[in-house]
């Protein structure tokens, strides 16, 4: 499986998978490097480090500057212009984290029928040997026998690849949130776990939902809008950063682009674009509460600023 990487394999990821799955990035054959032995090893698997977390983030902590960070602080997309990456950042593993997901910790899946408890590791989320997804995202993250494809070029859109071999600059570039796009089927990623959110309830007119709906348009109801087209195909006034008529303001919240067949045409700001996860949390986390995109729950100018971009009340 793993070790026949042949020519015809569409490997999807864009690092740590077919000819970039360097296995001394993560494993030591004897526990022992240039006749120093690896402290406090060997470790299961031989690994490099006695737990999967630790593993990752030995790269991924913003230590090795051309591994995207993805554990707080994070200051490497500080000269791009969204300045943070596409998923976000974790806090510290082992503790309880309410800006999003926490690692390390056995907790309940919030959202989900079954309530299962879990330790959440990288490898829950992401295939460690690469996959055909999107940034090697499991196929099945709950475990359950689902194959969930969330394929680049298919379903999300990136412009800039990483560089192989790996770049402070080319990461940056292909890391940061305004490289990607999105299409298709990422809710539904998110709601193998969180299933109770895995479709919408819906309600009696006027009113069309009872939870926040996901993959809906924004001109889904024309006639009895809930939302306000015309202010997000705009991009401007209350809601969007750089409005000068009120106080609040932040970059547009990403969406999904359902016509969209590439880079350019999965960025482009219209009515027929559908609300998801995305629009409102990040995938790792970010320093709001709930992994939320804005301070929500926090209060302050910009409480509402994702909500009225789409609603404008
Ligand atoms: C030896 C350092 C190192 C270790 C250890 C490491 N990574 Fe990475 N990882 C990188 C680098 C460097 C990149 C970016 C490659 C580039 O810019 O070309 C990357 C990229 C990634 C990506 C993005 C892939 C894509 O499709 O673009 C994911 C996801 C990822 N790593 C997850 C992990 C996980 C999970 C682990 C632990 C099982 C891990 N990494 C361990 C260095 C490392
Ligand atoms: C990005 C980190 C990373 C890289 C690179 C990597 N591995 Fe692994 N490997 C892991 C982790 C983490 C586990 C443990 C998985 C688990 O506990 O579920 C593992 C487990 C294994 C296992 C035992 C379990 C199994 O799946 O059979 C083998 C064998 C293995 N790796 C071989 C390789 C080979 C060969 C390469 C290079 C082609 C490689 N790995 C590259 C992270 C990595
Ligand atoms: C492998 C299962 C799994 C997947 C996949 C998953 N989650 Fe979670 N999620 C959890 C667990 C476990 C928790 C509870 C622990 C915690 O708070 O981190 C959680 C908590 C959350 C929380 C609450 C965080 C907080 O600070 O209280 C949010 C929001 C969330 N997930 C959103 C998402 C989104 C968005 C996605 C898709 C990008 C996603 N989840 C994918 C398992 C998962
Ligand atoms: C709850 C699921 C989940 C967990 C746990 C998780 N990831 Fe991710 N990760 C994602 C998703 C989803 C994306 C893609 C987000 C997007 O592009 O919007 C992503 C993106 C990434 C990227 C691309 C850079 C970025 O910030 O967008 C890297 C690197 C990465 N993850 C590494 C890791 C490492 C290392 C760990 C463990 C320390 C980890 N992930 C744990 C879901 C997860
Ligand atoms: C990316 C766009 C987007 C964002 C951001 C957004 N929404 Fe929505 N919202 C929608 C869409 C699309 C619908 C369904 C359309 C409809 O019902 O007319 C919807 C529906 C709703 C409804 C239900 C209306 C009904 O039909 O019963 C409420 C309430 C709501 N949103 C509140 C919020 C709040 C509060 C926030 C901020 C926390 C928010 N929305 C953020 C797009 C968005
Ligand atoms: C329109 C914005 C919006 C969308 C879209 C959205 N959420 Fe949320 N979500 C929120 C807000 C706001 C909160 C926290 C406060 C609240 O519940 O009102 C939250 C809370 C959560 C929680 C924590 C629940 C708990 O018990 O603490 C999870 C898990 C979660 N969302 C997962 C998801 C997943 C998975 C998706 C996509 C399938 C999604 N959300 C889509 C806005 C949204």
């Amino acid at each position: 499986m793993i070790f026949v990487f042949s020519s015809s394999t569409v490997w999807g990821g864009q690092w740590h998978i077919g000819a970039s799955l360097d296995c001394d990035d993560c494993h030591l054959q004897h526990a022992s490097k240039q006749g120093q032995s690896l402290p406090g090893g060997p470790y299961t698997y031989l690994l490099l480090k006695d737990n999967i977390n630790a593993l990752c983030l030995s790269c991924h902590d913003g230590t090795n500057a051309t591994a995207p960070d993805v554990q707080a602080p994070v200051d490497m997309y500080s000269s791009t212009s969204s300045q943070e990456s596409a998923a976000g950042y974790f806090e510290t593993v082992g503790i309880d984290n309410p800006h999003g997901h926490t690692l390390g910790v056995n907790m309940l899946v919030p959202l989900q029928n079954e309530g299962n408890s879990i330790t959440l590791t990288c490898a829950n989320c992401h295939a460690v040997h690469g996959n055909s997804n999107y940034r090697n995202l499991r196929y099945d993250p709950a475990g359950v026998g689902a194959t969930i494809t969330l394929e680049e070029g298919l379903d999300v859109f990136t412009q800039n690849n990483p560089a192989n071999p790996p770049t402070v600059s080319g990461s940056i570039q292909a890391y940061e949130r305004d490289n990607v796009g999105y299409k298709n089927d990422f809710s539904q990623w998110c709601a193998s776990c969180h299933n109770q959110l895995a479709t919408n309830s819906s309600s009696t007119p006027p009113a069309h939902f009872n939870a926040h709906p996901n993959n809906v348009a924004i001109n889904e109801y024309a006639g009895s809008y809930h939302t306000d087209p015309t202010h997000w195909v705009l991009g401007t006034g209350e809601g969007f950063a750089g409005d000068t008529s009120s106080t609040m303001g932040i970059p547009r919240v990403p969406f999904l682009a359902p016509t969209a067949s590439d880079y350019t045409t999965s960025k482009i700001a219209q009515s027929s674009n559908e609300v998801f996860c995305g629009s409102c949390h990040k995938a790792h986390g970010k320093d709001n509460k709930k992994s939320l995109l804005w301070p929500y729950l926090e209060g302050g100018n910009d409480y509402i600023a994702g909500c009225q971009q789409c609603h404008y009340k």
